[in-house]
């Protein structure tokens, strides 16, 4: 892997995403669905978190998810195994060095992949080579800059910015939702539209409070600790006063709010 991951390959984190993409399923795959009998890429699937979701949802599409961790397609092949899915192959591979041939799908999908990358315009840009004239790139990312909550707390937000910072000197970019855009017109991908996904949690949701607040975002946060204060960012009185604030935001009086930005973009046609 050419870049550092900055949240790694822990059990505990493998957990987290599927959390993540449990919770966040209609918000952010109630509009995708792929026509019988396309092909579709899914770049950096991680450990299928959202490919149950995707292959579930388009049973006759036929997906190939591929990471650059073998560790990880291994455990993604489990869990779409473990639920039954036949419409799934998948191949460790590096999205800069794809062994596919020029426009050889009909759909791209990526989810949470460019915040960890130097290029993520060249990553884009590679992809929408693997594009069919016609066939659609999708794009979901979080943006950490779009986090706000009740109580506030100026801890909890430095416990956040630990996270961003960390990223950032991995070569990565925790404020990426906000570029979705510009990045994909940049990677020459037409008619890109991008619609803001916003999680909102206060207590009469126990569902977000439990599998958001706590167990995406939260732990997510805290999952950096020991790396934020090894990278001497933080103390660790001062992380911890964050986490425990983040998590108060979790009480029956909290509110939590988090958006995420999807963009859909088209490979263009050659003119004729
Ligand atoms: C936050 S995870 C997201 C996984 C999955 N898309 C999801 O939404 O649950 C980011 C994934 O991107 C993968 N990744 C990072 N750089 C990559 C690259 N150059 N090529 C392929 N996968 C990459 C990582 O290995 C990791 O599994």
């Amino acid at each position: 892997m050419t870049e550092t991951y900055v949240h790694g390959y822990h059990p505990r984190e493998n957990e987290r995403l599927q959390d993540q993409a449990g919770t966040l399923v209609e918000l952010l795959h109630s509009d995708t669905s792929y026509p019988s009998g396309s092909l579709v890429l899914e770049a950096g699937c991680g450990v299928g978190a959202q490919t149950v979701t995707l292959a579930q949802r388009s049973p006759a599409a036929r997906f190939t998810s591929i990471d650059v961790s073998a560790d990880s397609v291994a455990e993604a092949k489990r869990v779409t195994d473990a639920a039954g899915l036949t419409n799934v192959r998948f191949q460790q591979a590096d999205i800069f060095a794809l062994p596919f041939a020029p426009e050889s799908f009909d759909h791209v999908f990526v989810c949470f992949v460019l915040e960890h990358l130097t290029r993520p315009v060249e990553a884009l840009a590679i992809l929408n080579g693997l594009l069919r004239p016609g066939g659609t790139m999708t794009v979901i990312e979080g943006d950490h800059g779009s986090t706000y909550f009740h109580p506030d707390s100026v801890s909890a937000q430095m416990a956040i910015q630990c996270q961003v910072e960390l990223q950032r000197l991995a070569g990565g970019n925790a404020l990426i939702g906000r570029q979705v855009y510009p990045l994909m017109v940049e990677a020459g991908l037409d008619a890109v539209h991008v619609s803001p996904r916003m999680v909102y949690v206060d207590s009469s949701r126990p569902d977000l409070v439990d599998g958001f607040t706590r167990k995406t975002f939260t732990a997510m946060i805290e999952g950096v600790r020991q790396s934020a204060i090894e990278a001497g960012i933080t103390e660790p009185g001062a992380f911890d006063a964050g986490v425990r604030d983040l998590y108060r935001t979790a009480e029956t009086d909290g509110v939590f709010c988090y958006t995420f930005f999807k963009g859909v973009g088209e490979k263009g046609r050659k003119p004729a």
